[in-house]
């Protein structure tokens, strides 16, 4: 349950915990737990909040629930707070209490958050000065070197790059980390090819290109499964990488700097900041992961390797399903990895981040991998209590037939190409648009909003599903101009800015502000919920929540704008409708920059 209208619903909730603990006194009952079980009202005829508490404190002291609330209600009124704050209170039902909040005090409210900086969003550095705030990480994007980055990374890059955005929002400190897929048996395989292929790609920079290495690396594959001699210099590869040879490392080095070029255009594209700490930065410490879980006798040798049975989770013949951490053959796994990723992370400066919260943003498929990490991290008591580690999974992305997305002609979808089409397409829409509307655009606005649209579609889309579902990828769908869409709130954000450019300059601070229509007070209403939602995003990691709601409040700004006249309006309304406006349009563009997507001032 999520509260609206934070710093009111602090006070109310004062108030009625005073109002409650006189009635138990006076019923000698003042032991009991008294909650007023205050929330958001089911229904808004019912006003803004509704109070649950009086049955159960009735129940509690054998009294008939209806004359409780009651007196409660009269305890309320004598409160010169509550008074302040709420009209008198109505009791419904055997004994629900309604709540309406005073216009007078949702009109302070807006005003306040109009010249707020952060909108109303309270941030977590105020509530306690003295406090050491920790980073929170966000693992996410995380492709593999000499492997295409796919629409999976893409769902990752995107969910991950908002949650942070939200996270900094609130004032933490949030490290945004790349876990690169930088190591491993592919390199020694993919390097074993090359020598035999084109060697000299292993020593000059940017001989092949991103789309060659991929397709390199699948005939290496081939190759690997095929021939045992192939096999066999792979592996020497491999721990040739291992021991620092130079020559492998320099190869290396090259393989994974023509991948992070790759990588970098996307992200640029997609303006998503990064700091990139791939698998390879942890190996120092994976040796030392071993030999902890053998001193703390979690280690078990099982044909070979080294593991730890997991808990609570079995395999076929119900027995308990092992967690490699390292193979027969001496090499380590990508859990191992992620194993000492965690330890470092939580560790103290100067040994580590000293984290407080990681939360890693992966497809559902790697739910189990998770868990198991999770549950040996825990038994070698390495995650501090105070610490919390959590997955952030994600369904797939599929096509509109509702399999695997792939191209017309069936191979899969590489990114840049996805982009482009979204690109392309909004293109197509602007400049069917402009000759319908006989407008004159010069070729940089047109390049300048039918990015934005493109590359924000493709964001939005993603975002606004619930991410544990699948999504169905469909160009048409996101693109359009009708429903939960950018193109949608963004066009909406264009006419609100319009509207406020054309009122003027609003001067806040003198004129009161006066409301008295029904369409008003709903649009009020819905622009004091974005704290409560931003915190609801916050602890659900759910951006969808973000969307809805600023899907929501432009319909309702629409249904305002449609009934109720802004710039024709006399003094004082006009100043005060201008004003939601103006809200409307801050709420609006924060929203969306929390998503990453960046607005238009005219489309
Ligand atoms: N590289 C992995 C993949 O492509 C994702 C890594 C996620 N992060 C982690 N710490 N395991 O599937």
């Amino acid at each position: 349950m999520y509260q609206i209208y934070q710093e009111i619903n602090k006070q109310l909730n004062k108030a009625l915990n005073a109002a409650f603990a006189k009635e138990a006194l006076a019923a000698k009952k003042a032991g009991e737990s008294l909650n007023p079980q205050l929330m958001p009202a089911s229904k808004p005829d019912f006003g803004d909040f509704q109070v649950n508490g009086a049955l159960t404190l009735a129940k509690k002291i054998k009294q008939p629930p209806r004359q409780i609330a009651e007196l409660i209600v009269k305890q309320l009124q004598k409160s010169k707070e509550f008074n302040n704050l709420c009209y008198p209170p109505t009791i419904a039902g055997p004994g629900f209490i309604n709540i309406t909040i005073k216009n007078d005090c949702l009109s302070q409210e807006l005003l306040r958050r109009l010249n707020d900086k952060q909108l109303g969003v309270p941030l977590v550095k105020s509530n306690d000065q003295t406090k050491e705030f920790k980073p929170i990480i966000v693992d996410f994007s995380s492709p593999n070197i000499a492997k295409e980055m796919h629409v999976g990374h893409l769902r990752s890059t995107i969910i991950g790059d908002s949650i942070a955005r939200v996270l900094s929002f609130r004032g933490y400190q949030v490290l945004r980390l790349n876990h690169v897929g930088d190591w491993g048996t592919q390199f020694g395989m993919l390097i074993t090819y090359l020598k035999l292929v084109i060697p000299e790609a292993l020593t000059t920079p940017n001989l092949i290109n991103i789309g060659d290495l991929v397709d390199f690396y699948r005939k290496a594959k081939k190759r690997f499964d095929e021939d045992e001699y192939f096999q066999k210099c792979s592996r020497e590869e491999v721990v040739n990488l291992q021991q620092g040879k130079q020559e492998s490392l320099k190869a290396w080095k090259l393989l994974c700097e023509q991948s992070r070029q790759e990588f970098q255009k996307i992200y640029d594209r997609l303006d998503i900041e990064l700091c990139e700490r791939g698998e390879s930065f942890y190996n120092p410490f994976l040796m030392n992961v071993v030999k902890d879980l053998e001193k703390l006798g979690l280690l078990v040798e099982d044909e070979g390797a080294k593991c730890v049975f997991l808990e609570g989770i079995r395999g076929k013949e119900g027995k308990p399903l092992p967690l490699i951490i390292q193979k027969s053959d001496g090499g380590f796994n990508y859990a191992t990895t992620d194993l000492a990723a965690i330890r470092y992370r939580l560790q103290c400066h100067p040994n580590g981040d000293g984290a407080e919260r990681i939360i890693y943003v992966t497809d559902s498929g790697q739910s189990n991998h998770f868990s198991s990490v999770f549950q040996v991290a825990k038994r070698a008591q390495w995650i501090p209590k105070e610490c919390k580690v959590e997955h952030v999974p994600f369904g797939l992305v599929q096509g509109e037939d509702g399999k695997k997305l792939k191209t017309r002609s069936g191979e899969t979808v590489r990114l840049k190409e996805l982009l482009d089409e979204a690109v392309e397409r909004a293109k197509i829409d602007i400049e069917k648009r402009l000759h319908e509307e006989s407008r004159e655009e010069t070729e940089d606005f047109i390049h300048n909003v039918s990015t934005t649209i493109g590359i924000g579609a493709v964001k939005y889309a993603d975002l606004s599903q619930n991410r544990t579902t699948n999504y169905q990828f469909s160009f048409d769908r996101m693109l359009s101009l009708q429903g939960n869409t950018a193109p949608y709130l963004l066009y909406a954000l264009v006419r609100i800015a319009g509207i406020n450019r054309k009122g003027g300059n609003l001067d806040t601070t003198e004129k009161p502000l006066k409301f008295s229509q029904p369409g008003e007070w709903k649009l009020i209403r819905e622009l004091l919920k974005f704290d409560e939602v931003i915190l609801a995003v916050e602890e659900e990691l759910l951006p969808n929540r973000l969307c809805s709601y600023l899907f929501e409040l432009s319909q309702e700004f629409n249904r305002f704008y449609d009934q109720i006249p802004v710039l024709k309006a006399k003094e004082p309304e006009r100043s005060s409708r201008l004003v939601l406006c103006q809200l409307t349009r801050d709420i609006l563009k924060k929203g969306l920059g929390l998503l990453g997507i960046s607005t238009l001032e005219r489309m």
